[in-house]
């Protein structure tokens, strides 16, 4: 039932019944067929002028469940059940609803709506937060961030970028030498790791979409590869390779990769790989898609490995059955893993991850396809393990990071979580194995691709569309209810 905490949201959404703005005419709005459709289907909750009504304006340019065109026509074909939203996948052509998210669109642009401006403040349920727009300016797709120090932070581009920050000053150069990756749809430069010893031994981790055909041919194939290395003199050198699949796991489709980077409390370095669009390879332990890997530092298997004799199953095999985690964090005083897993349409997941266990993509799952198709009947299966919790509809959960620091003591080892498609950061308050409550506490600045912390505590939510770092900081504690 933890779940449900998220339709807090119907609460938020669904303000009282509002008397039409009597401004507004019909008349802002060009009459067409679309306008027609949206008179007899829409206007009755959403306001004949798309202001709102019973249910929210569609011209405040603000989104709950997401801002693409993809998003509106999904969300008006398949409805969104757990709010009231009503699915016209029988009332309306796929044709129509494109008409009607173009109409949407239209009616945004015609009446100037922009996005509301990212907050100079947030209030959250313990403090006050300061949000200081940290880098705004020089990144393309910002994919991770991670702290070397107190004044050094690491950036990944996806289109295969390695940058520094100093001081919250963006080098203007990358660094020179960093592995050529495939960048294209989802694969890219994607995650950035410090080894635990980084002081001693300096390696840094990158995981990344590598091709073993021309990276211009558009159907080279790819899968992900994650290498070590130093940086030196604002050069990558030292390059070893920690993790290669096997060249016939190369595909080329551009979607699910993961992945993210984690080091366990024994220093083994655990890293995620997506199905690759091949849901039911997810179910075989000896294909590298749709897992959890563990392996040391070194590329090396460790002998506690589930499959660590490759009889059956891949020896850096750590847990199966996942769909595509793009968040991988390791809770500070337990040492215990977990992930945040994309699902399909519905079915985002918090998994906690122990060796061996098949998390059940895709013999079941909370989600359905994107095209509406069921995927499975079993929202759970005797032999696979259950979400911690889940998101329906899904926010598209992405990064993830137990806060530690000393900026916001009343987050000690909350699980910040970031959502792409829903903008979100939450906080999520963990008990033992359990999430017990969860704060919805940035909403519509832009896609949360991940979530860091500095060593003295201030949190990074590293943002794409914009592509922009936002630094969070304590500006006073209070108590809300
Ligand atoms: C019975 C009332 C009702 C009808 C009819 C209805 N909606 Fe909705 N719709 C809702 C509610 C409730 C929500 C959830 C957000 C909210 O609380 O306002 C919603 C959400 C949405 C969203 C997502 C908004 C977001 O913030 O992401 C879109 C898009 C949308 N509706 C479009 C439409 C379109 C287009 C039609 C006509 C084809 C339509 N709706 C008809 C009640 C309705």
């Amino acid at each position: 039932m933890l779940s449900r905490v998220t339709h807090c949201l119907v609460v938020l959404a669904t303000g009282p019944m509002t008397v039409l703005s009597a401004q507004a005419t019909e008349n802002d709005i060009a009459p067409s067929n679309a306008n027609a459709l949206y008179q007899k289907h829409c206007a009755k909750c959403h306001g004949k002028d798309l202001t709102g009504g019973n249910a929210q304006s569609m011209v405040d340019a603000a989104w709950q469940f997401g801002r693409t065109d993809g998003d509106l026509f999904r969300n008006i074909k398949f409805g969104i059940s757990a709010v009231g939203m009503p699915d016209y996948q029988s009332a309306l052509t796929d044709t129509q609803i494109r008409e009607l998210v173009d109409f949407i669109k239209d009616a945004q642009d015609q009446l100037g709506v922009e996005r509301p401006p990212i907050p100079d403040e947030l209030q959250t349920r313990h403090y006050d937060v300061a949000v200081d727009k940290w880098i705004t300016e020089g990144l393309e797709v910002p994919w991770s961030l991670v702290f070397l120090d107190d004044r050094t932070a690491l950036i990944t581009e996806r289109p295969g970028r390695l940058r520094v920050v100093i001081d919250g000053q963006l080098h203007p150069e990358a660094i020179r030498d960093t592995p050529q990756v495939l960048a294209d749809g989802q694969c890219g430069l994607l995650d950035v790791a410090v080894d635990p010893s980084y002081a001693d031994n300096g390696w840094i981790y990158l995981s990344y979409g590598h091709a073993i055909d021309d990276e211009q041919d558009r159907d080279a194939r790819v899968m992900l590869r994650v290498v070590r290395g130093r940086v030196r003199d604002h050069a990558w050198v030292d390059q070893q390779t920690v993790f290669e699949a096997p060249a016939k796991s190369y595909t080329n489709t551009r979607i699910h990769l993961g992945s993210r980077m984690a080091f366990d409390h024994e220093g083994r370095l655990l890293f995620t790989i997506g199905d690759r669009g091949a849901m039911d390879e997810a179910q075989d332990p000896h294909k590298p898609n749709g897992k959890t890997h563990r392996v040391w530092p070194d590329g090396t298997i460790p002998d506690d490995n589930p499959f660590a004799d490759g009889e059956h199953g891949m020896p850096s095999v750590f847990t199966y059955g996942n769909r595509n985690s793009q968040g991988l964090a390791v809770h500070p005083t337990t040492g215990v893993i977990w992930a945040t897993e994309h699902g399909p349409m519905g079915g985002d997941e918090v998994n906690i991850l122990r060796s061996g266990k098949n998390y059940g993509w895709p013999l079941a799952s909370y989600g359905i396809d994107y095209n509406g198709t069921i995927i499975t009947e079993n929202l759970q299966l005797d032999g696979t393990e259950q979400p911690v919790l889940y998101w329906v509809p899904s926010i598209a959960v992405c990064g993830t990071r137990f806060y530690t620091g000393d900026e916001f003591p009343r987050w000690e080892h909350n699980l910040l979580v970031g959502g792409l498609g829903h903008e979100e950061l939450r906080r999520l308050v963990v008990a033992d194995d359990r999430v017990i409550h969860q704060e919805l506490m940035l909403k519509n600045a832009g896609r949360v691709r991940d979530v860091q912390c500095d060593p003295s505590g201030a949190v990074y939510v590293v943002l794409n569309k914009p592509d922009v770092v936002l630094k969070l900081t304590n500006a006073g504690q209070t108590l809300r209810q």
